[in-house]
């Protein structure tokens, strides 16, 4: 019955809702769903309306067991959807297994100037230029704590961008305030991991962190943190020869997990529609899929076990998710199969991933 009632979502979610929103602005529909969603989710009856319509069901052949937090199921949201942490109630009613929420910065962070967001209908994928805009770690803190009684069982991650927060801030700087951010969350306990962000394509600063010699130093700092949790590493999407040198370090320092991948710079990659002139930015979606399966197929053979992995990157559908679980991912995190399948994508790979 559920199974029906996703296809049935599904179908009107790409005919009807679907074609209504990609005539607004992808930022202007971007703040509208995260507008229902925070409006929405205040009302009991309306989550678990949700839950029963796509979540589940529960099946004990889903449940991964990584660093010793459970999750219900290996599939989540992907860093950016939810940058401040206001949906996770909805988010777990859709049947979530994990919320990367963030990136968050310590202090309030506005971002690029608008648009932050171009879409690429015919391709599967949205441009981003946001520069991680976000409101800080109070805030974000807040809104945790405020919702902390409304998301069941699903797990909580929470990426943690390291970035120079203004002009004249150094990268060591940067690294100091990542930290301070991480102690804040282990201490007061409001996610279970965090992802650290060294990889944000549109943020200006020509992510310091992907070269292997800053990668040592923020990880450095990473291994005397005074109250560790599990740290991911959100891993840039470049060539293997270059993402292997990360790889190399990463095994070197307490770091439990690497999520494969950020968003694509490559102009490269065949595409079904045309970027206009002035629209700069990273590519999620379908553009993403092939690089990141190759990424995560080599680091799990590279790596054995001895790091988790979240694959990230083009999953439109279960079939993709299990792609990536093919491909040696433990889990599998997603935005743009979201925007552009609709919110029943998650129940539905979480149901089929075996
Ligand atoms: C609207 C949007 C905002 C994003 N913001 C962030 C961010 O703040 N931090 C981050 O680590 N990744 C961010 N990303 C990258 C995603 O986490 C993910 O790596 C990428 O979109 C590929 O996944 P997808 O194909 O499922 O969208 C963002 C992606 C999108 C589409």
């Amino acid at each position: 019955m559920r199974s029906l009632v996703r296809t049935v979502s599904r179908l009107v979610y790409r005919n009807c809702v679907k074609p209504l929103f990609f005539r607004m602005s992808p930022d202007d529909a971007h703040d509208l769903v995260l507008g229902i969603m925070t409006k929405s989710q205040r009302f009991w009856v309306v989550r678990k309306i949700i839950q029963a319509m796509w979540a589940g069901p529960k099946k004990s052949s889903a449940v991964r067991d990584i660093c010793g937090v459970k999750f219900s199921n290996p599939i989540g949201i992907a860093a950016g959807f939810d940058k401040n942490a206001v949906t996770l109630p909805f988010l777990n009613s859709i049947g979530c297994g994990f919320v990367t929420a963030g990136s968050v910065t310590l202090r309030l962070r506005p971002g690029n100037e608008k648009p932050w967001f171009h879409r690429l209908p015919e391709s599967g994928s949205i441009i981003v230029h946001a520069g991680l805009p976000n409101k800080g770690i109070n805030e974000v803190a807040r809104n945790i704590k405020n919702n902390r009684d409304n998301i069941g069982s699903m797990v909580t991650i929470l990426s943690v961008a390291v970035v120079a927060q203004s002009a004249g801030h150094t990268t060591e700087s940067a690294i100091d305030d990542a930290i301070e951010v991480m102690e804040r969350i282990s201490r007061d306990e409001l996610a279970d991991m965090a992802e650290v962000n060294i990889s944000c394509p549109n943020a200006n600063d020509d992510q310091p962190f992907t070269q292997p010699g800053m990668l040592e130093k923020l990880l450095k700092a990473i291994d005397k943190l005074e109250y560790p949790l599990p740290v991911f590493i959100k891993m840039p999407s470049k060539s293997w020869e270059k993402f292997e040198k990360l790889i190399d370090i990463i095994l070197k320092h307490n770091v439990q997990g690497v999520s494969i991948a950020n968003l694509t710079t490559s102009r490269g990659i065949d595409l079904k529609d045309t970027i206009p002139d002035g629209v700069h930015g990273g590519l999620s979606g379908q553009p993403c899929f092939e690089r990141s399966n190759e990424l995560i197929e080599k680091t799990r053979k590279k790596c054995g076990k001895r790091l988790y992995i979240i694959g990230i990157g083009g999953v439109m559908s279960a079939g993709d998710a299990q792609v990536k679980i093919d491909a040696g991912a433990d889990l599998v995190a997603l935005i743009s199969g979201l925007i552009f399948e609709g919110p029943q994508l998650i129940g539905e790979a979480a149901h089929k991933v075996r």
